[in-house]
Order: C-alpha cells, then sequence, then structure tokens
C-alpha cells in the first residue's frame, strides 16, 4: 500500500490523516497516510528515513515548513513565493519535489464562501509562515494586501520579501488605530496569527468590523474560535474559521500525489455538519 504521512510538532490534534482517508475512500484510492511526530530537531533524519523506506508523500506542519522547503531539490512556483513548504512528493527519478498548498486552498476556500473577489481589500493580521504562504495567491488573484502585526518589523520583512509589489503593504498598529475615521475600508480581514491557539485575540480597532466585512481565521477549532466571536459582537455577520482551507489545501496536495481532485464540498459540509 502506498505510504503517507503528515510530519510535526505538535501533531497529536492533526485532521489530515482523517481529511486524507475520507479522499481516497471517495477516490478509491488506497493508501496509508499517518501522522508522525518529530522531536525539535530531528525533521531530516525522519522525513529521509520515511522515504527511504517507502514514503511516496508527506505533509509538513508547524514548526518545519521551513526545513521542509530547505530539504526538496524541486521548487513549484508557488512554494518558491512562500518560501515554505507544506507538501513533498518523491518523483520517478528520486528527488523530492517541495509545494506549498497552503495559499492556493485558502484562496479556494474563500471563493466557496463568496468572500473575496479580484478587487477585494484584505487587511491579513499575522506576519508568520502562514501569513507568507496565502499572499502571492491573493495578490495573483487581484487583491491588494495591507499587512499588520504585532511585531511591526515581521510584516515589514514580509513586504520586502514580496519586492514591494504595488498591491502589498504594511501598517503599523497604532497607524490602523489613528485611521478610526474609516479612511481606508477592508473588504475582509483574515486572522493568520496564532492568537486565537491560546485564546487571545490580535490587537486591532473594532471600528474596522461591520456587518459587511468578511471577517476569516485561519485557525481552526470544534468551537467558534476567539477571533470569530469577538468579530461578531463587533457586528460582523460573515464569518468563517479555517476548516475549509485545511481542506482545500490536503486536496491539492491529494492532486500533486494521485493526479486526482477530491470533492471537497461534501467533506467540508460534513466537518460543518458534525462540528
Ligand atoms: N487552516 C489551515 O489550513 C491553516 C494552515 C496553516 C496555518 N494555520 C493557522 O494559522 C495560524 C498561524 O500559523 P503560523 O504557522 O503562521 O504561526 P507562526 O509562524 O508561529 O506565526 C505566528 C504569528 O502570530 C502572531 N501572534 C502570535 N500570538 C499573538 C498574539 N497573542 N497577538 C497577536 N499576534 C500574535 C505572531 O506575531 P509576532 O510576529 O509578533 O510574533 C506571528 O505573526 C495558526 O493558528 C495555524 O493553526 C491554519
Amino acid at each position: 500500500m502506498k505510504l503517507f504521512a503528515v510530519f510535526g510538532n505538535p501533531i497529536k490534534h492533526s485532521q489530515s490523516p482523517i481529511i486524507h482517508n475520507l479522499f481516497a475512500k471517495q477516490t478509491g484510492i488506497l493508501q496509508n497516510y499517518t501522522k508522525i511526530y518529530v522531536p525539535i530537531n530531528n525533521f531530516y533524519e525522519k522525513i529521509f528515513y520515511f522515504f527511504k523506506n517507502g514514503g511516496i508523500g508527506a505533509n509538513i506542519t508547524t514548526p518545519f515548513k521551513k526545513e521542509a522547503y530547505k530539504f526538496c531539490n524541486i521548487i513549484t512556483t508557488r512554494a518558491k513565493y512562500a518560501g515554505v513548504v507544506n507538501t513533498i512528493k518523491i518523483t520517478n527519478s528520486k528527488k523530492f519535489l517541495g509545494d506549498n498548498t497552503d495559499g492556493i486552498g485558502l484562496l479556494k476556500d474563500l471563493q466557496n464562501l463568496k468572500f473575496i473577489n479580484s478587487t477585494s481589500n484584505i487587511l491579513l493580521i499575522g506576519a508568520g509562515g502562514a501569513a507568507q504562504g496565502i499572499i502571492y495567491p491573493l495578490i495573483k488573484f487581484g487583491c491588494n494586501i495591507t499587512v499588520i502585526n504585532r511585531t511591526y518589523q515581521n510584516a515589514k520583512n514580509i513586504v520586502e520579501y514580496f519586492n514591494n509589489i504595488k498591491k502589498i503593504n504594511c501598517l503599523k498598529l497604532e497607524d490602523l488605530f489613528i485611521n478610526l475615521d474609516n479612511t481606508i475600508k477592508y473588504n475582509l480581514i483574515i486572522n493568520a496569527t496564532s492568537s486565537s491557539i491560546k485564546g487571545n485575540i490580535p490587537n486591532i480597532p473594532s471600528s474596522i468590523i461591520n456587518q459587511d466585512v468578511f471577517c476569516y481565521d485561519l485557525f481552526y477549532n470544534i468551537k467558534i474560535t476567539p477571533f470569530l466571536k469577538w468579530c461578531i459582537n463587533h457586528g460582523a455577520k460573515k464569518i468563517s474559521d479555517g476548516i475549509g482551507m485545511l481542506i482545500e489545501q490536503a486536496a491539492y496536495s491529494f492532486y500533486l500525489w494521485h493526479g486526482i481532485m477530491p470533492n471537497t464540498k461534501i467533506i467540508i459540509q460534513k466537518y460543518k455538519k458534525y462540528n
């Protein structure tokens, strides 16, 4: 049976094996997809061992996406822009191909939800690995992005990484608070910080939220995330967590490995229904 796995630390709560097994069942593919816990300094050893022993493909999650990028011999264009790899495939010539499906997965989910169009003005909160990974497909789609982050220098670094492309800029948090008359309007606010993991919310002015603004949290939990709850309390009506992105990015990984695109809508509905 073909071997696949997700590598991370922590990894216990990863939904990837469930999602990939649903895809496999749906498409009639026989595969074995497991979770592999990786001690912090052991990524290269673990991933190499996996592929040496018959592994065909791997998903990489926090905190190893940058190491995965360095590990691969061939990098797709979207992974190059992201600077991180979340999907690896071993090629017929035994090379490691690295891809990043997070950004395209998010864009697909935002399109499914009708949260985005090519003129959307996006406020992206956060400047970590996930934020960097989603910027390129959103800009390519036509959107304008303003990055804000707790540590301003990290937001600046991201804008510089994209060579100061016109469609992306960053603001200091205090400047966002000064804009209380709402001269800058955002159609979509994306929380790409990890603040929800610890039950916190990023520091942004509530005046930028209203019933017409789409609010999206990359984080996913069985309960509503703290950020989305805060958005609702300040008048938001159109909200979503990151479960759709998680399923869509998994589908693009599945496609890279098997050449078949699973039907994600059925699985997203299943998750929303039972959780
Ligand atoms: N749905 C999906 O498929 C999917 C995929 C990937 C990631 N994610 C989610 O995306 C989130 C970010 O992941 P990541 O890999 O980018 O993490 P990361 O690289 O560790 O970056 C964390 C970011 O969050 C900010 N931050 C952390 N705690 C904060 C707080 N209390 N208040 C304000 N900002 C805070 C950090 O700001 P500083 O720069 O100031 O430290 C940084 O910008 C996580 O919740 C992860 O679960 C979801």
